[in-house]
């Protein structure tokens, strides 16, 4: 942890607060009183800055627009129960992003910047931290490449920002989901594990042609024989049958080291099932579902936290779920939300207070 540096902080003069009820709000619409910004250029960070949220001028020929180099991250900060405001885990995911920078090509943000900034951005609106089971402050930080020159090589300047949103769930409801087995979202040595812009890019198509038949989102399955199961939409994946959790492993580089992953997996350890990271095949599940095996699925992201899955389509099999009764999925997202919201003791160290 470092030590609280000093960012110049230019405050609103009148807060929009009162104008949004935040209790009630969708995924990713409002944005709070302020953000954060600051700028790299080439060798050091410098301006750093908490200023009111505005946008932003960008010029016609800026790299990012035209070659994509940009990443983000998704976090989340709790009302506790005591009264403050906490952030779930957000070394884990300062780390991960910058593992996706150095992917990119991009410099590392340092913790003073990404963690510390964060913490002080929130204490100037905990206020638009929302009491309400289920919601929560979304964090937002976002690096691009800030050249403005088309020229194809990585750029030299970086624009790294922080903004929050008060929000709700991200899929309110048990989903429906498609069996991807055309298109492609990341193959080995690609950067599916990097959380950058253009993987959501590249999600778009796909996802829109499965909700053209009434599905939500789609499961990814690998690049060379659409055979063995990814993520699905912006989700880990995770599969129960009876005291046994599957996951999908990481070590090919195609998915996302979720954090909300890793903290499902140690809950359900927790609960006293055993957990299996392996490659899974979607002939596997639908042979398990067919005997009765396959009993919970479910998706997990911070934006998503945990989301049932009520039916997987894969090609004319639909397998469907009572999602009902299900009793380990609430269980977990329970047991996180205790934790989130503060209301158990914090025996993981998951919680930076602000
Ligand atoms: C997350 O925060 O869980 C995300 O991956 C962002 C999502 C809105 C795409």
């Amino acid at each position: 942890m470092v030590a609280a540096m000093e960012i110049k902080t230019t405050p609103v003069l009148r807060s929009r607060l009162q104008e949004i009820d935040i209790e009630n709000v969708p995924f990713g619409k409002y944005f709070t009183d302020h953000m954060l910004v600051a700028e790299y250029d080439g060798k050091t960070w410098h301006s750093v800055e908490i200023k009111p949220y505005q946008p932003i001028q960008i010029d016609p020929s800026n790299a990012a627009l035209h070659y994509g180099q940009s990443i983000f991250e998704g976090i989340k900060a709790y009302h506790q129960e005591n009264g403050g405001v906490a952030i779930f885990r957000p070394y884990d995911n300062w780390h991960r992003f910058n593992a996706s920078a150095v992917r990119m090509q991009m410099p590392e943000v340092p913790e003073e910047i990404f963690v510390e900034g964060m913490r002080q951005l929130i204490a100037l609106d905990k206020d638009w931290c929302p009491h309400h089971d289920d919601h929560a402050l979304y964090i937002r930080p976002f690096l691009f490449a800030s050249d403005n020159a088309i020229g194809v090589r990585p750029s030299e300047k970086f624009t790294f920002i922080i903004i929050l949103s008060p929000t709700g769930p991200y899929y309110p409801a048990p989903m429906r989901i498609y069996v991807e087995e055309t298109y492609t979202r990341a193959a080995p040595g690609g950067v599916g594990y990097a959380k950058t812009a253009g993987n959501y890019a590249a999600a778009m198509y796909p996802t829109a042609r499965a909700q053209q038949q009434g599905y939500q989102q789609v499961l990814w399955t690998d690049a060379f024989e659409h055979k063995y199961v990814q993520e699905i939409g912006t989700m880990n994946v995770f599969f129960i049958s009876g005291k046994k959790a599957l996951t999908p492993s990481l070590e090919e580089g195609t998915i996302l080291d979720g954090i909300t992953r890793r903290s499902v997996m140690t809950v359900l350890k927790e609960m006293g099932l055993e957990v299996i990271e392996r490659r899974i095949a979607v002939d596997e599940l639908q042979e398990m579902f067919k005997k009765g095996e396959l009993n919970e699925v479910f998706g997990t992201g911070t934006a998503a936290t945990v989301s049932m899955i009520r039916e997987l389509k894969y090609r004319d099999f639909i397998m469907e779920f009572d999602t009902n009764a299900w009793t380990v999925t609430p269980e977990i997202l329970n047991r996180l939300n205790d934790i989130r919201y503060g209301k158990v003791a914090d025996e993981h160290g998951w919680m930076f207070q602000v």
